[in-house]
């Protein structure tokens, strides 16, 4: 690595941090501690959890040095500790948190110097910070502590049209060289039919019609599990589905409403291979996470790197895949090959839903 990359990283981890602890500077030390729903983590744990991974990646891995606190290092470990039980923990409290936070930083800075920046684990560990930063927006929708400006979801101004992509052999994943996860390779050709897909994501006020025409009341449209989890747990659409704008992409729905909306549209989720191919020339890209078709798997010749957890141990059909990013996704975590995963019934990401067809199908 080159003393102007070291330079720049320095700088670029930094303002990482100031973009972090800014997200969270308007909340009570109250809020920041309480667990605000079972499938989130205290905004604090994320805090402790992104110095944690600091010290075991970049002062103990890479710089070989011994982990500042083993201890935290356990409990931050977010495989011992599911977040359902993140509230009952004897974690870090706010300013505590904010203290191992800095603590690690300064071991990472003092190891940059010994050793210097490894080109995959720095840029990991940088991402790993940005991504928690939309976790924690995620939890502070919930919670209603949105800063002020936030959800940023625009009315869209692209035309409501479908864009035609000629059957052809397309290159799928990161290439070889620069940062890129474990799940993005190899790069692999794949064939992909014909296809035509939306210019821009399905708005607010198709949404509504979807509602209005008995889009969560009549069966036809939703699979067998997406049915049965509708009723189970009475789902309607999102609140913020009626509150957006109506020109706004619909945000907040799960795959087995964006499944079924896609039915009642006369169309389908993209698979990963048609949104990707397609996605040098989409509209209104990185608003709301798209759902695809796809289930999360290895490429071929998938290879774990630099641990399993980060992927490998989700891969399978439970998990379906969502590209683009969101408003609230880094630009430099939502690159056109990064791939994101949740369960199907999920609704506290900012997910939304682009759709897709067959090219003869009647639009
Ligand atoms: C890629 C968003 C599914 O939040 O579980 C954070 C990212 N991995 N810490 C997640 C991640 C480890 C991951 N997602
Ligand atoms: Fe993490």
């Amino acid at each position: 690595m080159t003393v102007t990359h070291t330079a720049t990283l320095v700088e670029d981890l930094a303002v990482v941090r100031q973009r972090t602890l800014d997200l969270v500077s308007h909340l009570a030390t109250e809020d920041l501690e309480r667990q605000i729903v079972p499938i989130m983590s205290p905004l604090v744990w994320d805090l402790g959890h992104i110095a944690a991974y600091e010290d075991l990646w970049l002062a103990h891995r890479h710089a070989g040095m011994a982990l500042l606190r083993p201890d935290l290092a356990e409990l931050y470990d977010a495989f011992e500790t599911p977040r359902a039980v993140r509230g009952d923990l004897e974690i870090l409290g706010h300013d505590d948190a904010v203290a191992y936070l800095v603590e690690v930083r300064a071991r990472t800075l003092a190891a940059l110097e010994i050793t210097g920046a490894d080109p995959v684990l720095h840029e990991m560990v940088l991402q790993h910070e940005l991504q928690h930063t939309e976790t924690m927006r995620q939890a502070m929708a919930i919670a209603g502590l949105l800063p002020p400006g936030e959800p940023r979801l625009p009315a869209l101004s692209g035309a409501e049209e479908w864009l035609r992509v000629p059957a052809g052999a397309y290159a799928l994943g990161a290439e070889d060289d620069g940062f890129a996860y474990d799940n993005e390779r190899p790069r692999h050709a794949v064939d992909v039919a014909g296809f035509a897909i939306a210019r821009r994501p399905v708005t607010n006020a198709t949404w509504l019609r979807f509602v209005e025409g008995g889009g969560y009341v009549r069966r036809e449209w939703w699979s067998s599990e997406g049915w049965a989890w509708k009723e189970e747990y009475d789902i309607t659409h999102h609140a913020s589905v009626a509150a957006g704008d109506a020109d706004a992409p619909a945000c907040h729905v799960s795959y087995f409403e964006a499944e079924a909306l896609a039915r009642w549209c006369g169309a389908r989720l993209p698979t990963e291979a048609e949104w990707e191919k397609a996605s040098e020339r989409l509209d209104g890209v990185g608003l709301v996470w798209e759902w695809t078709a796809s289930t999360f798997g290895g490429y071929p010749g998938f290879a774990a790197y630099p641990y399993r957890e980060y992927s490998e141990v989700f891969f399978g059909e439970q998990y379906h895949v969502l590209r683009g990013g969101s408003w609230a996704t880094h630009p430099r975590v939502a690159t056109p090959t990064f791939r994101n995963w949740d369960l199907p019934e999920r609704r506290q990401i900012f997910a939304g839903v682009r759709l897709a067809r067959d090219p003869g199908d009647p639009t």
